[in-house]
C-alpha cells in the first residue's frame, strides 16, 4: 500500500501566518502538523508516500521532509492549482498506479492511531473506506449517512440539513477502482473535483464503501482558535519534561516543560505543559501554560499564556498576552516613553485585539 499526502491548496483561513508558511507546516507544540501525519503513515507500515505540493509552497514542504526521520521514499509531484482532491489523485495516477492507497490531507490532526482502521480495510474487500468523527454542527464538513453495518449510504458536501452528524475526517483509503470513478465526474459549483463525487460515484456503481468512526479527537486547523486548541491538546497529551536548555538560579520550570537545546530561562517562571525551542531566551517572564514557542525567540518582561509563537519572534514588556498566534519574525513590544501610543506595523489580514 502507498500512501498519499495533500499538501498544495492555498491555506485562506489561516491568513496572514500562510502567506509565508504552508497550513501543513503551522506548528503545533513546536511541531509541523505535517509531522504528525508522516509518524501515523510510518505507523502503518507503510514506505512509500506521495507527496501533493503546490508551486508557491512545494519547496517548503520539502525542505521540512527532508530529515525523513520515517525512512520513507517520497516520491513529490506538483499539482499547478488546486483544483479539488480529486483533482490531486488525478495528478498523482502515476505514482500510485493499481495499488491501493491511504490518501490524507497534510493539515489534519487526530489524537488515535489510525492502525485498525488501516488493518479493517486491508482485511475486508470494500473499494473505500472513510474515516468519520461525530461533530455537533455538521453542516459545514462532508457528511457522511451510514447503515448499521457501516457501510455508507450516501455522501453530501456541506448539507444546508445533514442527514447525520457524522463528519468526514480528511482520511481516506481507496483501491484502484477510484481512478475510475473520478474519470467520471465533473467539477462541483466551486469548480473543484470533489473526492466525495467520487466516492458518491462508486456507491452509484453498486461499490462497497465502508467507514470507520475516530473516538479521538480530531482538529482540523482551519482557524486560529483551532489552532491554539490543537496546540493545547496537543500540550497536554504528548509533552513531557525535558530540559537541555540552561535554566538560572532564579528561575523556576513547573510540571511537564520541554526546553530545547540552548534555549535560556533567566529570572523568569515557565508552567506546563509549554514547549520553548531552540536557543530562544526568556528573560524576567512568566509563560504560563498552553504556550508553545518557537527557536530564536526572545521574550522579556512579559506574561505570556495559551499561544503559539513562531522563530525568530521578540516579546517585550508586554503585560500580558493571551489566546494569541504570533507569526515567524513578528515583534511585539511596549517600547519606553510610548506615552500610551500605539505604533503598528501589521501585516496583510492580521487582526489586532487591544
Ligand atoms: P482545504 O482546506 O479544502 O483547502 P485549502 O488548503 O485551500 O484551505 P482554505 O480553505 O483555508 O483556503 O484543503 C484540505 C487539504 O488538502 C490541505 O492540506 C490542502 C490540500 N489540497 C490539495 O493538496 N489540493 C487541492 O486541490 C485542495 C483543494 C486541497
Amino acid at each position: 500500500m502507498k500512501a498519499l499526502v495533500l499538501c498544495g491548496g492555498k491555506g485562506t483561513r489561516l491568513r496572514p501566518l500562510t502567506y509565508t508558511l504552508p497550513k501543513q507546516l503551522v506548528p503545533v507544540a513546536n511541531r509541523p502538523i505535517l509531522h504528525y501525519v508522516m509518524d501515523q503513515i510510518a505507523g502503518v507500515g507503510i514506505e512509500e508516500v506521495g507527496v501533493i505540493i503546490a508551486p508557491e509552497t512545494g519547496e517548503y514542504i520539502k525542505e521540512a521532509l527532508y530529515l525523513n526521520p520515517w525512512g520513507f521514499h517520497f516520491t513529490f509531484i506538483l499539482q499547478e492549482e488546486p483544483k479539488g482532491l480529486a483533482h490531486a489523485v488525478k495528478v498523482a495516477q502515476g505514482f500510485l498506479g493499481d495499488e491501493p492507497f491511504l490518501m490524507y490531507l497534510g493539515d489534519n490532526l487526530i489524537g488515535e492511531t489510525i492502525v485498525p482502521f488501516v488493518e479493517e480495510f486491508r482485511a475486508g474487500d470494500a473499494d473505500a473506506m472513510i474515516l468519520l468523527k461525530e461533530v455537533e454542527d455538521s453542516r459545514m464538513f462532508g457528511v457522511a449517512e451510514v447503515d448499521e453495518g457501516g457501510r455508507v449510504r450516501r455522501l453530501v458536501e456541506k448539507p444546508k440539513e445533514p442527514p447525520s452528524n457524522l463528519a468526514l475526517v480528511g482520511i481516506y483509503l481507496f483501491s484502484a477502482v477510484i481512478h475510475d470513478a473520478i474519470s467520471r465526474i465533473k467539477p462541483s459549483w466551486r469548480g473543484e473535483l470533489e473526492i466525495t463525487d467520487a466516492i458518491q460515484q462508486l456507491l452509484q456503481e453498486g461499490r462497497g464503501v465502508k467507514s470507520y468512526v475516530l473516538k479521538g479527537w480530531w482538529l482540523d486547523t482551519g482557524k486560529k482558535d483551532d489552532l491554539l486548541a490543537a496546540n493545547q491538546v496537543v500540550l497536554d497529551e504528548w509533552v513531557k519534561r525535558e530540559v537541555k536548555g540552561e535554566v538560572d538560579a532564579e528561575s523556576r520550570l513547573s510540571g511537564r516543560v520541554s526546553l530545547a537545546e540552548g534555549a535560556q530561562v533567566i529570572r523568569s517562571v515557565v508552567r506546563g505543559p509549554a514547549v520553548v525551542g531552540q536557543r530562544t531566551k526568556i528573560v524576567d517572564a512568566f509563560i504560563g501554560p498552553y504556550t508553545s514557542i518557537g527557536a530564536d525567540c526572545i521574550i522579556e518582561g512579559s506574561a505570556v499564556e495559551y499561544t503559539v509563537i513562531l522563530d525568530g519572534t521578540r516579546i517585550s514588556g508586554v503585560g500580558r498576552l493571551e489566546d494569541s498566534v504570533i507569526g515567524k519574525g513578528a515583534t511585539v513590544c511596549v517600547g519606553a516613553g510610548n506615552r500610551g501610543a500605539l505604533r503598528l506595523m501589521v501585516g496583510d489580514d492580521s487582526e489586532v485585539i487591544l
